[in-house]
């Protein structure tokens, strides 16, 4: 059972008794914004958790998938998710992805998962380099990608899962070098 513990919260996986809390923040405004394709029915909530339950087992230190639920320590509440995945459309690269319930955005939470879920992905694989694709518009998201140390490289014009049309993204890498390169020089 992979659980990841930080200040403020357990990061866990999923399980079918999310399926309520995880319907009604993945369906909220601020995240089908920029997160479309997470627009679910309740029977879509739940075969999505079950299928994620499934892929648990799978999981391979040569090509990482990892989709957590963030949870509140001091209530157990389900206020989030982050993920690791390949994602198709950017050549199948390793992906950071997240969201925040809007009762609980700007409060450093997205930060402290990203975080903790870097750490746990570069210890537990092989893989060289995480990525993320970010919408230009989306300064929130850039804000926690560039805060946790990931480099701007380019700006790529997508088609992506959920979406009616091309948009444009920022696109940026954390290598695992630099990554263990910096955690020396803070923890010096
Ligand atoms: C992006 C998201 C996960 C951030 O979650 P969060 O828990 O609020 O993130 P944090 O509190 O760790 O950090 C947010 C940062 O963005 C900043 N921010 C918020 N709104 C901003 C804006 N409009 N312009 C610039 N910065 C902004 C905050 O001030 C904070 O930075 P700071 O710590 O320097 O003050 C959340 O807003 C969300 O769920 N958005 C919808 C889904 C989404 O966009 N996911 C990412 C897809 S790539």
């Amino acid at each position: 059972m992979i659980r990841i513990e930080t200040e403020r919260l357990v990061i866990r996986e999923f399980s079918i008794s999310d399926a309520k809390d995880l319907n009604k923040i993945e369906n909220q405004s601020h995240i089908l914004k920029w997160m479309p394709d997470f627009e679910s029915t309740m029977n879509e909530t739940i075969t999505w958790i079950n299928w994620r339950m499934g892929q648990y087992l799978k999981y391979s230190k040569e090509n990482p998938t990892l989709i957590l639920g963030i949870t509140l320590k001091k209530t157990n509440k389900l206020i989030g998710f982050i993920g690791i995945d390949s994602k198709e459309e950017v050549n199948n690269e390793t992906e950071v992805a997240y969201f925040i319930d809007n009762k609980h955005i700007n409060r450093g939470y997205a930060t402290e998962a990203s975080q903790a879920i870097i750490n746990w992905i570069f210890k537990n694989s092989d893989i060289e380099f995480l990525m993320a694709i970010i919408q230009i518009g989306n300064q929130s998201s850039q804000r926690v990608i560039e805060k946790v140390g990931f480099e701007k490289l380019a700006t790529k014009t997508l088609f992506v899962l959920g979406e009616k049309e091309d948009r444009e993204f920022y696109y940026y890498r954390l290598y695992r070098d630099d990554y263990y390169c910096r955690s020396f020089e803070i923890n010096k």
